[in-house]
């Protein structure tokens, strides 16, 4: 837990769980973030760090425990198949509050840069036409992407795609931002140009909650790192610490392992 209050935090998580089938990938999960804290995820490929963004917008369901976004309950009601959303209306305008960013950029493929960055402002949240046109312009700008706004995005590289994907999670003008592993798809020379993009909106003091096997990146920029081991939260703290001077042994053995890309009891990645 952390000392953030349930009233001001930006997120609060208290003893999360889901199961899929008979294995259970998170084993009770409690977090919180204040406001403008970059939280860094990392941990071993299916420790559940997926899963475990993925309940926070209710991608996925939670079979258990509570989340919180800015002081609000996602209320959860019964049903036949388990817990569900208790109120469509609560979760869409959790979700409008709470953008993520995937690993394989998810851009919709049919579609201009410019028309994928003012989708969601103009058909979720009733922005006018021009008015998210305007202001997705900026946010191009500020991705270095505006010169592309009318490419679609099979016509641009990785890095431009996720930069535009971010662009389109930023127009949503979201409280939370959430990150999964978004340069693990990039090529090396890639990874820099979107690492840039993500420093500046930590710096504007947004909330960003960030999977990453960018141990470097996350040592810089977090205020606070969780690793997790098998769904549980192994060891929490400043980047100084959990860097620097880990207490888990576990934790220990998947930063001198070279953390990229491994799975659980794989190899070091030389
Ligand atoms: N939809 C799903 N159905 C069944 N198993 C799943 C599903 N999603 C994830 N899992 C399993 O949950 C575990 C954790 O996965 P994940 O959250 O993706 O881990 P990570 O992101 O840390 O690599 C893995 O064993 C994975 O196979
Ligand atoms: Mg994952």
């Amino acid at each position: 837990m952390t000392s953030a209050e349930p009233d001001t935090a930006a997120i609060r998580v208290r003893d999360l769980k889901k199961s899929f089938g008979p294995v259970e990938v998170l084993r009770g999960i409690s977090m919180g973030a204040a406001q403008g804290d970059v939280v860094s995820l990392i941990g071993a490929s299916g420790s559940g760090k997926s899963t475990f963004l993925r309940c926070l917008n209710l991608l996925e369901t939670p079979d258990s425990g509570e989340v919180w976004i800015e002081g609000e309950l996602i209320r959860m009601r019964p049903s036949r198949r388990g817990p569900v959303p208790a109120d469509h209306r609560q979760v869409d305008r959790l979700r409008a509050r709470c953008s993520m960013v995937f690993q394989s950029f998810n851009l919709w493929t049919h579609m201009t840069v410019v028309e994928n960055v003012i989708e969601a402002p103009v058909h979720v949240l009733g922005v006018a036409r021009a008015a998210a046109i305007e202001r997705a312009d900026a946010l191009l700008r500020r991705v270095g992407l505006y010169e592309r706004r009318n490419y679609y995005p099979a016509h641009l590289s990785g890095g431009q795609q996720q930069r535009a994907a971010i662009a389109r999670a930023l127009a949503m003008e979201p409280k939370l931002l959430l990150f999964d592993e978004p340069t693990s798809a990039l090529d090396p020379e890639l990874v820099g140009e979107v690492l840039q993009v993500m420093r500046s909106i930590a710096e504007e003091g947004r909330t960003m909650l960030i999977v990453t096997h960018e141990m470097a990146f996350a040592r810089e920029v977090s205020s606070r790192v969780i690793f997790l081991h098998q769904g549980l939260v192994e060891e929490e703290g400043p980047p100084e610490s959990v860097f620097g001077a880990p207490r888990s042994e576990r934790c220990r053995q998947f930063l001198a392992g070279g953390a990229k890309g491994r799975r659980n009891g794989d190899a070091p990645v030389k």
